[in-house]
Parts: structure tokens; C-alpha cells; sequence
């Protein structure tokens, strides 16, 4: 076993591990893939202040995110086919996030269903939803999210379409995928994967395939999605869909200040400023950029979380003392599930844990509430 020690080491494990489509699907951006990488790159840009004979015991990273305790401003984001990344994969990451102490969001187009989450968890998790034209669709999966104890609705607002993928399509991804002799070939070769989705009993796309009027099995689901996707979604829809939840809602995908505006004023809880990870309009400055106008534009009555390009605690360090709340990671804890399952989603946010621990100590701080933009050196023009 090798000694792990970075996100990076997890990504190289799990990239020998998964199917390539699978791997292909998580580890790519939209067309050419400018936003995605950005949003890695931006974070290096901004350097820390390093401060030196302070007392730097007794630490803590613990803050808040919509009212709830955690152990760090890290949730697990919404991430599509994680149950294809290992098997039960949604399952095992909601029980690693839960035995950490931070959010797990189930996406609508996970594997695991509501119901299979919530039978193996003990704690609420986090439910994501994208809006689909089948209104009927749509009040039941809500009602599902509900009776599960789920206690937030995470609304995508940035994936009326797909941004395209080109390996996606070079693979021949869908749902179910298509099964062409490299891809087969692929997938025999990698065993220890393939005998873990021979032990699950979980149904493909399980919100979905049995719940959606005409999709009874996987074979009708790709062009069900393809359909629903609702094209017309509008702020009027969006205040409906709030009514409809009743709970607390954070909204997912904003990356521009007029429309953190308009979320602020439909009385959301939280917005995740994103740019999907860089998987839908590439060309899209990376979040952590649009980070401060956002801020400026909704002042503090909203709270403002930040994803995309997230791979280390330094990283959540500097998007908190830039002024998000909270950081959502996507790809970080999918290489940990890909490479370990359970153990491996554990393994990302301890990594991710103790770094955002020490390099506070080293910016001179002690608790995680007090970072701000006095740790930081921006470089000129970043905003
Ligand atoms: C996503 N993301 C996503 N978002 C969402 O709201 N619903 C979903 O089903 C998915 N599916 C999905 C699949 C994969 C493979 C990835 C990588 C991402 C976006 C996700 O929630 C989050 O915004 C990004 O992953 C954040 O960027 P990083 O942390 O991956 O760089």
C-alpha cells in the first residue's frame, strides 16, 4: 500500500482503479476545459500571510453551516454516477462524512436512493435537487427528500443543459452506458471494481428508475433525463419549488452578483457560489475570482459557501478567509471513494483536515472563525 499522504495521491490510486469512463466523467471540464483548470490554478495565486510568536494551541476548526455544527467549513457536494465510482458509493461516502462530522448532499443522479442513504445513515443528510419539467416528479422526490429527515434542499441552478464533455461522449457515457469492446475490455481489467458491483443490490439511478412515470428500468432513463431537464427554469419557478420544500434552501450554482442578488431576495438560507467544477460554462471565471463582488453584492444576511477546484485545506483556508462561510468539495472525496471506498473518503478529509489544522497555526491563527482577509496577500487585479 503506498503511504498516502496528499488528495493527489488518492486521484493517482483511483484513476488505476475505476473503469476510465468512470475516472474520464469525474476527472474532466466542459469543451476545453479553460474554467476547470482555472479553478485550481486561481488558488494558487493568493499566497498566505505567514505570522510567527503567536500561541498557536488549543485550535479549532470547527464553525457552522446553515445552523448546523461542523467539524470543518467542508461538505460533501453533489456528485452524479458516485455509486459508479465504487460500489454503494453514495452510501459510503454519507458514512464517512457523518463519522467526520460534516454535510453529505445527495444528488439527484446518484446510484443509491433517498431511502438507501437514509437506512444506512443516522444523522440527516443534504438532498440536491435538479429541477425536472415533471412537476409530479418532482413534488414526490421532494416528499421522499422529506420523510428521509433530509435537512436542506440544495438547488442546481447551472445545469438546465449539459455543458459537453468530449471524453463523455468519446466514451460513449450514458445511462446506462454503452457497453462498446474497449470499454469492456476496460472494465474486465479492473477486478477489484467489478466485484464490488457484483455484491451490490442497489437499483442504477435509484431516485429516478421506478419513481419517474415511464421509467421503469435503466434502458428508458437517458432519454427520460435528456427530455426533463427544464429548459424554462426562472426565479418565479424557483420561488415555487422553496414554497413546495418548506425547509432550508441553499442555492447551488450562482457565480455572478446579480444573480446572488436574486437569490438573496427568494429568502434562500445559502448560496454555493460555483461553477460546477468547471464542467458547464467553460470560459467562466473560477469561483474563488467571483468570490468577492458576490460577497460585496449580498453582504452578510446570506450566507455564501464557495465549491470548485477545492483539492486541499489550504485551499478551504484561503476561501474562508476570503469570506465564504464553507467549502463544498466534488472531485476531492470521489479520488478517496474511487481509490478506497469508505476508507478512502475518511482518508481525503482527514488529509484535507489537517492541513486547513496546521497551516492556520502557521498563518497565526487559532480558530477558524478568525480567518479573514488580514491572512491573505491578493495579488492586484485578482478581483
Ligand atoms: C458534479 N457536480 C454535481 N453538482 C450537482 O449539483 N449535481 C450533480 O449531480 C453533480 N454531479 C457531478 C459529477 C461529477 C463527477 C463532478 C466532478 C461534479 C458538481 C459538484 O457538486 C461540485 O460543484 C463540483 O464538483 C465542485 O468542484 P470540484 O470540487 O470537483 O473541483
Amino acid at each position: 500500500m503506498p503511504v498516502i499522504t496528499t488528495i493527489e495521491d488518492l486521484r493517482q490510486i483511483y484513476q488505476r482503479r475505476a473503469p476510465r469512463m468512470f475516472y474520464d466523467y469525474c476527472e474532466s471540464g466542459s469543451w476545453t476545459e479553460q474554467t476547470f483548470r482555472q479553478n485550481t490554478s486561481d488558488f494558487a495565486k493568493i499566497h498566505l500571510r505567514q505570522r510567527v510568536a503567536v500561541d498557536m494551541s488549543n485550535r479549532t476548526t470547527e464553525t457552522e453551516m446553515i445552523g448546523q455544527k461542523v467539524a470543518m467549513p467542508v461538505a460533501l457536494a453533489p456528485v452524479g454516477l458516485t455509486g459508479m465510482q465504487h460500489a454503494d458509493g453514495e452510501i459510503l461516502a454519507a458514512k464517512a462524512a457523518e463519522k467526520f462530522g460534516v454535510p453529505f448532499t445527495l444528488s439527484t443522479m446518484s446510484i443509491c436512493s433517498i431511502e438507501d442513504v437514509a437506512a444506512h445513515t443516522t444523522k440527516p443528510f443534504w438532498f440536491q435537487l435538479y429541477v425536472m419539467k415533471d412537476e409530479d416528479f418532482v413534488r414526490r422526490i421532494l416528499q421522499r427528500a422529506k420523510d428521509a429527515g433530509c435537512s436542506a434542499l440544495v438547488l442546481t441552478l447551472d445545469l438546465q443543459l449539459l455543458g459537453q464533455r468530449h471524453k463523455d461522449l468519446k466514451n460513449g457515457l450514458s445511462a446506462p452506458p454503452k457497453l462498446t469492446i474497449p470499454t469492456m475490455i476496460n472494465l474486465a481489467t479492473k477486478v477489484q471494481w467489478g466485484l464490488g458491483m457484483l455484491g451490490t443490490k442497489r437499483r442504477f439511478f435509484g431516485n429516478i428508475v421506478g419513481h419517474a412515470t415511464g421509467v421503469g428500468d435503466p434502458a428508458s432513463l437517458g432519454a427520460w433525463t435528456a427530455e426533463q431537464f427544464d429548459l424554462q427554469l426562472t426565479w418565479a419557478k424557483i420561488e415555487k419549488l422553496r414554497d413546495m420544500w418548506g425547509g432550508k434552501l441553499i442555492l447551488k450554482g450562482i457565480n455572478d452578483a446579480e444573480d446572488a442578488i436574486m437569490a438573496q431576495k427568494i429568502g434562500a438560507e445559502a448560496i454555493v457560489v460555483s461553477n460546477h467544477g468547471g464542467r458547464q460554462l467553460d470560459g467562466a471565471h473560477s469561483s474563488i475570482r467571483m468570490l468577492p463582488s458576490i460577497l460585496d453584492a449580498v453582504g452578510d444576511t446570506t450566507e455564501v459557501h464557495l465549491d470548485s477546484g477545492i483539492r486541499s485545506g489550504q485551499d478551504v483556508l484561503k476561501a474562508v478567509a476570503m469570506g465564504a462561510k464553507s467549502t463544498f468539495i466534488g472531485r476531492s472525496f470521489v479520488y478517496g471513494l474511487g481509490a478506497m471506498g469508505e476508507a478512502g473518503v475518511t482518508k481525503a478529509l482527514e488529509i484535507i483536515h489537517a492541513e486547513l489544522d496546521k497551516t492556520m497555526a502557521l498563518c497565526g491563527e487559532r480558530d477558524v472563525k478568525a480567518l479573514g482577509r488580514h491572512n491573505l496577500i491578493v495579488p492586484q487585479g485578482f478581483e
